[in-house]
């Protein structure tokens, strides 16, 4: 079946959970999307994982137009989410409608996401405007992680907490479809997935969120840079590819590989017209 905001809009309210995975490329989309994933997010972590920066801040929009639209050519069913980049939506609403367009028609996402509360409400509110929808995502947002001095968790007081809080609010007012709850007790996650009606989606933030989120390449053990304590491993790809790629190194060297039924032929007689 095919995911749309409304079906997941209608998860929330059925008590479905939600999954979702983050995908950059067209093999990985096609294989999530053929397990039945409800969303893929081309996420700008896409910066780390993919292109091997220290965090999110130098990712362009060329970067995610290229990789969103690889995603979506792998996808029938889930809905794919293009992630807005550092820059691309803070400078104005123009920017944020412009860029937004972008990552729909040329990316061919389905919605976007873009980090921020009540700071980037004009932008949501102008977004929604232009027909698009959009995901937000408050908490750990990487995009502020010089402000935050790193990648940590977020309302953990009560003030920082009642303001991530209000933050939900204001995205579900300016119209934004769900919300990314990102680093956040779980606590403070099971009270705003109560406070507003538009589904959370968590990574870091317990299991009392409407859905939750994970960065694929964390959760099959294919990325070992940051290891954060909210990734569960559900297998070890990472090895099973370092292995694989030992054997192909040593049946190459021993011969082994590759042998004839891995080989083209061609007949004896055109073979002995060659001499
Ligand atoms: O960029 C990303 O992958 C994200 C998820 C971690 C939510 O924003």
């Amino acid at each position: 079946m095919k995911n749309t905001v409304a079906t997941f809009k209608q998860s929330k309210l059925k008590g479905e959970k939600l999954s979702m995975l983050t995908a950059y490329d067209y093999s990985m989309a096609r294989l999530m999307d053929s397990s039945e994933i409800n969303g893929i997010l081309v996420g700008d972590s896409l910066g780390m994982v993919c292109l091997g920066y220290k965090d999110t801040l130098s990712v362009t929009m060329e970067d995610m137009i290229h990789h969103t639209k690889a995603v979506s050519r792998g996808v029938k069913n889930a809905l794919v989410v293009g992630d807005m980049p550092f820059m691309s939506y803070q400078t104005s609403t123009y920017d944020a409608v412009k860029n937004a367009g972008r990552l729909i028609q040329e990316g061919t996402a389905e919605a976007v996401k873009l980090e921020g509360g009540a700071s980037v409400e004009e932008q949501i509110k102008a977004i929604v405007k232009a027909q698009i929808p959009v995901m937000g995502h408050i908490g750990l947002t990487p995009q502020s992680i010089n402000i935050f001095g790193g990648f940590k968790v977020q309302g953990k007081d009560s003030s920082s907490a009642r303001q991530i809080i209000d933050d939900a609010k204001k995205l579900e007012e300016a119209g934004a479809f769900s919300i990314v709850l990102e680093c956040v007790p779980a606590e403070l996650a099971s009270r705003i997935t109560e406070s507003v009606s538009i589904p959370t989606i968590g990574i870091g933030a317990g299991p009392g969120c409407d859905g939750q989120i994970l960065v694929y390449q964390d959760m099959l053990g294919m990325f070992s840079d940051l290891k954060p304590k909210f990734v569960k491993n559900y297998a070890n790809v990472g090895e099973i590819m370092i292995n694989a790629f030992k054997n192909y190194i040593e049946e190459v060297k021993q011969g082994v590989f590759p042998q004839t039924v891995h080989s083209f032929s061609m007949s004896e007689g055109e073979l002995n017209k060659l001499y």
